[in-house]
């Protein structure tokens, strides 16, 4: 399939920074990818992620989505259609008195059917487990419901890519299981995603992971590769998964160790 998202040498500085945020990154995504971004803090990730849905201009090169420029207004309209962004601030994102308002309200503006935006809501609260905050303000909300309702929000438009920034933070355990099942319910739909974080047990089932260091993207390859050099994903400013990082100290060079069983099997051995 074609690409349908492209980056092409994108910059971005900050008015009156004299750090550039992103610095000439490119990248190319097909419908169905998910694409791990990863990098210490400052790295450029959420300034990436604002490029990528339009909300930052780049100062130089461009975003492409389906061949459309984020740089022309005109064409804003149809990108915001195709892509999602769920921020790492999620309060920035909230617009009803309640959270079943602030379901609602992207779903009001693409469809008059009022039967098509109950059941999409009613959707949306069960899938993320808060229909019983239905009537709670969403500033109300525990910061981790307050992530779920904004990818709830995010997912009831159903758009060809998702940006997710830092979308674990927050969570307790339950919750993430709910997460791991919607981007894996989103890859089965064909959509893609990007996951902003300086985790990598988080990204370890994508596609592709690129490393931003200094608004750069200094390295790109499967999670797995990344993985097996620990010394340089730290040096990144990278969190290793716990297991892996035992592993490590320990001396366990093979095989590379992702979770706490295979640390034990390879211990017991
Ligand atoms: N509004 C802003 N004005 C000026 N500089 C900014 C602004 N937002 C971010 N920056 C700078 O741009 C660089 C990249 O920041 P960014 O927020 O993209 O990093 P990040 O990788 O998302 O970090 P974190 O892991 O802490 O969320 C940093 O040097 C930061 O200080
Ligand atoms: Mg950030």
């Amino acid at each position: 399939m074609a690409p349908f998202f492209i980056l092409d040498q994108v910059s971005y500085c900050y008015p009156g920074s004299l750090t550039t945020g992103v610095c000439q990154v490119n990248l190319v995504l097909e419908p169905g990818t998910f694409l791990g971004v990863l990098g210490a803090n400052g790295s450029g990730k959420s300034t990436l992620a604002r490029l990528c849905c339009g909300l930052l201009k780049p100062t130089t090169g461009q975003v492409l989505v389906d061949g459309y420029s984020t740089a022309n207004e005109e064409e804003l309209r149809y990108i915001y259609r195709q892509v999602g962004m769920v921020f790492q601030q999620p309060d920035n994102q909230f617009v009803a008195a309640t959270v079943e308002r602030e379901i609602a309200f992207g779903v009001e503006n693409r469809t008059l059917s009022s039967e098509v935006i109950r059941q999409t809501v009613g959707l949306g609260l069960s899938y993320f487990g808060l229909e019983t905050l239905r009537n709670a303000d969403p500033h109300s909300l525990s910061g981790g419901e307050k992530r779920l309702l904004s990818l709830a929000d995010v997912w009831v438009l159903k758009p060809k890519l998702i940006l997710v920034d830092e979308p674990l933070a927050m969570l307790d355990p339950g919750a993430k299981q709910r997460i791991t099942r919607f981007w894996q319910d989103l890859r089965d739909q064909g959509q893609s995603m990007i996951w902003f974080t300086h985790g990598l047990a988080e990204v370890l089932s994508a596609d592709l992971v690129l490393v931003m260091e200094n608004g750069r993207a200094v390295w790109t390859g499967p999670p797995g590769e990344l993985l097996a050099m620990p010394e340089q994903a730290r040096a990144w400013g990278i969190t290793l998964p716990p297991a892996t990082e035992a592993a490590d100290r320990l001396g366990v060079k093979e095989p590379v160790v992702t979770n706490e069983d295979e640390l034990v099997s390879v211990l017991w051995k």
